[in-house]
């Protein structure tokens, strides 16, 4: 009988996460964009991965997200891939990979898939275009995380990062979108940016789990971008960040003091050092 290795214990799938959800487990996810640490995040067992399309803002200096390219994606997933070989990880299509047309998003994502060897794409927006896109995907077998509240890679069209869904119009156009995500095959769904009370009524009315940022308690699992939560992104405080480490202190106060120490000659020191015949 063949065996269905993705359902070894230990491998998730996207069943998992409905499931989580059903029972009110919380689902923890975290962006990761290198081989360190997504080792980290795989082995202390955060349950998704997401290789965010903020790796253009946090990994490559850009202001936006909208210039990173699938190409770059591709070479951070695959280092994700190979820090964690077990995890549940998720890659962002980047702007334009998927807004053209259906037939492009798929073969876009399916590059994500074959080369990156990753379990699930994640694109932005709800409309009526963006549905037809995720049912492509999801006939073709691919499993796909909607994005709807703040969508970054409209920032120019939403005059800015700000909080989505307020105003009754708003919000009701968001719960439809959340709707029509699901009826489209969404597994999950992201809420960036959404009052918390909206957010808590999306949640309550999908059997997908929704995952918020800056989207308040109620929703089925949180995301944070990585750097953000480990304190690396000096001066990035939006009131919805909690700093769950000060890293930027630690590795500044590490690197003074290797500077220092090989100013005063005194690193390396005899136990760094080979002499001959030592191993
Ligand atoms: O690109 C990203 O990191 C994201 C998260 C903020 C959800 O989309």
């Amino acid at each position: 009988m063949a065996s269905d290795r993705s359902e070894r214990p230990g491998k998730a799938t996207v069943r998992k996460f409905v499931e989580m959800k059903r029972r009110g487990e919380p689902i923890t996810v975290l962006t990761a964009y290198d081989f360190l640490f997504s080792r980290i995040l795989g082995e202390e067992g955060v349950d998704i991965l997401l290789v965010g399309d903020s790796l253009a803002q946090v990994a490559l200096g850009y202001e936006t997200t909208l210039p990173v390219t699938l190409d770059e994606m591709l070479h951070h997933a695959r280092a994700v891939r190979r820090g964690a070989p077990d995890a549940f990880i998720v890659v962002d299509l980047p702007f334009l990979t998927y807004q053209v047309s259906p037939e492009d998003a798929l073969r876009n994502a399916g590059r994500v898939m074959k080369e990156a060897g990753v379990q699930a794409v994640k694109l932005e927006g709800g409309d009526e275009k963006t549905c037809e896109t995720v049912r492509a995907l999801v006939q073709a077998g691919i499993p796909v995380m909607g994005h709807l509240g703040l969508r970054p890679q409209s920032v120019h069209a939403l005059g800015g990062y700000r909080v989505q869904g307020r105003g009754k119009g708003e919000a009701e156009r968001m719960r439809e979108e959340a709707e029509a995500l699901q009826a489209a095959g969404c597994f999950s769904l992201v809420l960036e940016l959404v009052p918390a009370s909206l957010a808590g009524a999306v949640s309550e009315a999908l059997e997908i789990p929704t995952i918020g940022i800056g989207a308040g308690p109620r929703c089925d699992g949180q995301v944070l971008v990585l750097p953000d939560a480990l304190g690396l992104n000096g001066g990035f405080t939006p009131r919805f960040l909690k700093r769950f480490a000060d890293l930027e202190e630690e590795v500044r106060a590490a690197v003074r003091r290797y500077i220092e120490e090989v100013r005063e000659r005194t690193y390396p020191g005899p136990e760094h050092s080979f002499e001959e015949g030592e191993r």
